[in-house]
């Protein structure tokens, strides 16, 4: 038996116009969901957040940035800040999804400022990590996963304390989009070895309470064998988050 609480958590990327994103979000705002069983995020892109703030107001629905800078202001054009993004309603940020990391060159050296920023502005960080196909097929998938845990979490590691509240997601970067799903027992293993992770680098206690979602070509019918997983605490889903009924049949997988 899990003690940690399930989290789903809705990746929209660059899709919606404020039309569909305000359709979608009453579609998910509208349903039964049991609060005590799951926790529920949508990220919208950042010309959405202020709609969903106001539409989810009231009720348990968190909000999410997809990404953000690691300064609070200045010369950045083009960017939004943690403070911004906390201001508009915003409890948590994904940092370092591979589609940063791969076509915005973002570094585990930039994610780790941006973690730490996360942390010190009151914002829950969901960190992404992954292995591609050619690391996968070259079997360096722990070794790459290691390393990036070591530095996107650099900081902490230093300091040899995470807050438990941090979530971190394990993304193979081969299952995104592509409707391609790492079998259960494929992403266990990996979740297993970064809870092992945990353990080494912090503590039993930081290793045991911490979520780690399970990413890549999430849906509806695969998400329960999924969530059997003892190590897999909740998943981040993108395509299938964009219409209310697959998003919500999966939120909702303790029904089934
Ligand atoms: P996908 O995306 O569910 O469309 O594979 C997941 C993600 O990139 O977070």
């Amino acid at each position: 038996m899990k003690n940690r609480k399930p989290l789903m958590a809705a990746n929209w990327k660059m899709n919606l116009s404020l039309d569909e994103a305000r359709d979608l979000l009453n579609g998910v705002r509208s349903a039964k969901i049991d609060f005590n069983k799951v926790e529920v995020l949508v990220a919208p892109p950042f010309t959405a957040l202020q709609l969903a703030h106001a539409l989810l107001t009231e009720t348990d629905i968190l909000i999410a940035g997809q990404n953000m800078h690691w300064e609070s202001k200045g010369a950045f054009t083009g960017e939004i800040s943690p403070l911004m993004l906390k201001g508009t309603g915003c409890s948590h940020v994904i940092v370092g999804h591979s589609e940063r990391r791969a076509l915005f060159f973002e570094t585990s050296d930039i994610v780790n400022s941006k973690v730490d920023a996360a942390i010190e502005t009151g914002l829950i960080p969901i960190v992404c990590i992954g292995e591609t196909l050619k690391e996968r097929e070259d079997k360096k998938t722990f070794d790459i996963i290691r390393t990036q845990l070591n530095e996107s979490l650099k900081t902490n590691c230093k300091k040899r304390n995470l807050p438990q509240s941090v979530i971190l997601a394990y993304e193979p970067v081969w299952a995104i989009g592509t409707g391609k799903t790492a079998t259960p027992e494929v992403a266990q293993k990996v979740h297993l070895f970064i809870r092992r992770w945990l353990i080494e680098n912090f503590d039993n206690n930081t290793g045991e309470t911490i979520r780690i979602l399970y990413g890549g070509s999430v849906k509806p019918d695969n998400i329960k064998e999924l969530m059997l997983q003892p190590d897999i605490d909740g998943a981040l889903i993108g395509g299938a988050s964009l219409k209310a009924d697959s998003f919500l049949s999966i939120a909702k997988f303790y029904e089934s």
